[in-house]
């Protein structure tokens, strides 16, 4: 290994630069420079907050301040040079800016530590994910308003172990997403209010012998406060590992709807059309029309959720405080946090333009003796049956509809009575899939009203 210079940084007690494959393993600027609005960010709040302490004069936090926004435009234009001797987002900036301004720019360090820094910076950028992630789900929740406002009335099978069960509404299925994305949002907004304590000025792990205001550089970030304990400011990823399971959680409601759309797409199914625009072809079969965003979406939290599990495992046994450990934080929630806005996207996308088939939905929800429960219900309440008792009349009115290859509407008031001579031709009112639904009034129940109700209180809870 040819022989380089020691770091710029904090090679002071270094004779020797690190092996090239020591720079390979240690370097984080590969993927942290997407932090570099936030390190900036943090930087002028850390610079603003010295001079206003008197721990800098203000021309140099002018100087560092005027510096950090030619750096902050140099990257946005794409114009600056990244450089891996310089490790990290955070060495990068302070590097240029000492090549811009000179000498006031090592004073920026003062008081503060790459720890208390990345955590900082970190935080910033997660923070801002969850609130992406907060308007995705809305987005995607009010594409599904859109859907059961349009079929709050229109009937489809429910099932149970994907075995037709009981009719339900095409609003009701949806709205059951609704619930699912709202518990979504709602931790979103939890995390979001957890996390949001600033670890700017814990310093390396100890705090600072200089006179900082940390609450002034909390509320310039916009944090609710600094976070309280030196140590556990810069050693906690709780924020990463929070918006990772939250994410995970998401990710397998994305999922389980995906897989929905799948089953329903299909010719052995035609619930739903999926628009044009959220479907592919087949290079070999030309008929074919793929749910592939579907497929790729119920895909998705398996990498997600693979990111949740990789950080659990290289946070636990750390001691306290910071470990180089942590930098594998970053690349883990970058990826979760890309994939889970796309699937976001583009399962708001395919709600949006996709297209329930009424006739299709009805047809199903008439088959496979749905109203079986309702019959008995009837044996219940007008006849007196113990439900039991009424379970097994129904059992083998069912047994005979089958024989016959019909459905339970479809069998002759005699074919009834031969099974229990009391029932009578009133049965047939709640034979009817549209029968069935109205009856289901119940609180959350699937009735229309009950769906419209339930439209209206999520719609008034989100405004
Ligand atoms: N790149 C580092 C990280 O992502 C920054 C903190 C480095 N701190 C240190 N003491 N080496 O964690």
């Amino acid at each position: 290994m040819t022989e380089q210079s020691s770091n710029q940084m904090w090679g002071g007690r270094f004779a020797a630069g690190p092996d090239a494959i020591m720079e390979a393993i240690n370097a984080s600027i590969g993927f942290d420079r997407r932090m570099a609005a936030q390190d900036i960010a943090g930087s002028r709040a850390h610079a603003a907050m010295l001079a206003a302490t008197g721990v800098i004069s203000d021309s140099d936090a002018e100087a560092i301040r005027e510096g950090l926004l030619t750096v902050l435009s140099e990257i946005e234009r794409g114009e600056f040079q990244f450089s891996t001797a310089l490790e990290d987002i955070h060495m990068n900036v302070e590097a240029r800016l000492k090549e811009i301004i000179g000498e006031p720019a090592g004073r920026l360090h003062t008081g503060r530590s790459r720890n208390d820094q990345v955590a900082t910076d970190f935080k910033l950028w997660v923070r801002d994910q969850l609130d992406a992630a907060e308007s995705g789900l809305l987005a995607l929740i009010r594409a599904l308003f859109a859907q059961a406002e349009a079929g709050a009335d229109w009937v489809m099978p429910g099932f149970t172990h994907l075995q037709t069960a009981q009719p339900v509404t095409w609003g009701h299925h949806m709205m059951a997403y609704v619930e699912m994305f709202g518990r979504d949002l709602s931790r979103v907004r939890d995390a979001r209010v957890r996390m949001n304590e600033c670890p700017l000025g814990a310093a390396a792990l100890a705090g600072t012998s200089f006179p900082i205001d940390r609450h002034m550089t909390a509320r310039a970030l916009g944090f609710d406060r600094p976070a309280a304990n030196s140590l556990d400011a810069v050693s906690d990823r709780d924020f990463a590992l929070e918006f990772l399971s939250v994410a995970s959680i998401c990710a397998v409601h994305l999922s389980r709807f995906a897989e929905e759309l799948v089953i329903w797409s299909s010719a052995q199914f035609r619930f739903v059309t999926l628009s044009d625009r959220f479907s592919t072809g087949s290079s070999i079969m030309p008929q074919k029309k793929n749910p592939d965003a579907a497929e790729l979406i119920r895909a998705k939290v398996g990498r997600i959720f693979g990111a949740n599990t990789a950080l659990m495992m290289v946070m636990k046994g750390l001691p306290l405080a910071y470990s180089k450990d942590m930098q594998e934080d970053k690349e883990q929630v970058f990826d979760a946090a890309d994939n889970w806005m796309l699937a976001l996207a583009a399962m708001e996308g395919m709600v949006k333009d996709m297209t329930a088939n009424r006739d299709s939905l009805a047809a199903a929800a008439g088959s496979g003796f749905s109203t079986a429960t309702d019959l008995a219900d009837w044996l219940v309440r007008v006849l007196g049956l113990p439900f039991r008792d009424a379970h097994h009349v129904t059992g083998s009115l069912v047994a005979m509809a089958e024989k016959k290859g019909c459905d339970l509407p479809d069998l002759t008031l005699e074919d009834m009575q031969s099974v229990h001579a009391g029932i009578t031709q009133d049965v047939y009112s709640v034979l009817g899939v549209d029968n069935s639904v109205n009856s289901r009034q119940s609180y959350g129940g699937t009735a229309p009203d009950q769906v419209r109700a339930q439209i209206a209180r999520w719609k008034e809870m989100l405004e």
